[in-house]
């Protein structure tokens, strides 16, 4: 596979932290993956306990379900989709949050979307030339009650000794300013890693439960009006390297904000077992490039 980026690119990667690929997928493709994920939701059952997924570190919901998703396909709901007596406020399609986090492996046509030479060679082209699919995500922003993700940067949620997560994140619908769009710190990715985010005691060992967060570096995060908005059409590709500060609003609009995110590591580097994502032993992560 030759070179799928150009110099220019790998340029303004390598300078702001993230690139910007327009038309990467095709609308056919990215229309294939929306419905490979409704068909998902479509089939899913919730449990008496659904699990609740909020970025913000005071409500995280940490549960059995979220530590086990590494090696499953998880539906997580939106924080406001119940209402008070446990009730679901709209229908099921429209109260998801997220799907993950091994979509990449587990069903054919996200592995399908995953897998190609296209991505693979984009990876190397930025420097991650032994690249394994860690975990991937199909996020709603559902409208009106799509929520915030909190200004962070991967490597806290993705953990590799030396550091090398980096995110591939695809617009499947238009992200624009009402629908949430992601935002970025350009250069940010040149600055310390605020946090890691682990399993805590047992649960390092097993899925009992508990995470937390511990401070390496006690520098702010920027704020909002320090970030710039990437408002970009269906099909962009956004990479995004692990130390990047960015963010995403609420959805405040009637239309939805889908996306499809994954994460990859280097093969060479090391991944703590007090990572949060565990992936059992029955399912190896595999090379993006075939
Ligand atoms: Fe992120």
């Amino acid at each position: 596979m030759g070179r799928i980026l150009d110099d220019k690119q790998i340029e303004d990667f390598d300078r702001d932290g993230y690139l910007v690929v327009e038309d990467f997928a095709s609308r056919e493709s990215c229309a294939a993956l929306k419905a490979a994920a409704e068909e998902i939701v479509d089939k899913f059952r919730p449990p008496s306990r659904p699990s609740v997924f909020r970025t913000d570190e005071q409500t995280r919901v940490s549960d059995r379900q979220f530590l086990e998703s590494g090696g499953r396909v998880s539906c997580f709901f939106e924080a406001g989709a119940f209402a008070a007596d446990g009730t679901l406020r709209r229908e099921k399609s429209l109260s998801i949050n997220k799907i993950g986090h091994a979509l990449h492996d587990l069903n054919p046509e996200f592995e399908r979307f995953t897998y190609t030479p296209e991505l693979a060679g984009v990876a190397v082209d930025i420097g991650l030339i032994d690249a394994l699919a860690l975990q991937s995500m199909y996020i709603f922003k559902q409208p009106l009650i799509g929520g915030e993700v909190g200004c962070h940067q991967d490597a806290t949620f993705l953990y590799t000794d030396p550091i090398t997560v980096t995110g591939f994140w695809f617009a499947i619908e238009d992200a624009t300013l009402e629908n949430g769009c992601m935002w970025a710190a350009p250069g940010g990715h040149r600055t310390a890693l605020r946090k890691l985010f682990k399993r805590a005691g047992t649960a390092v060992r097993d899925d009992s439960g508990g995470t937390e967060f511990a401070e390496l570096d006690p520098t702010p995060l920027p704020a909002p009006d320090d970030l710039i908005p990437i408002e970009v059409p269906a099909g962009t590709l956004v990479v995004l390297h692990g130390l990047l500060p960015h963010w995403s609003d609420v959805n405040r609009s009637p239309n939805s904000r889908h996306a499809y995110s994954v994460h990859c590591i280097s093969a060479a580097a090391e991944y703590p077992s007090w990572n949060w994502l565990q992936r059992p032993a029955s399912m190896p992560l595999r090379p993006l490039a075939a």
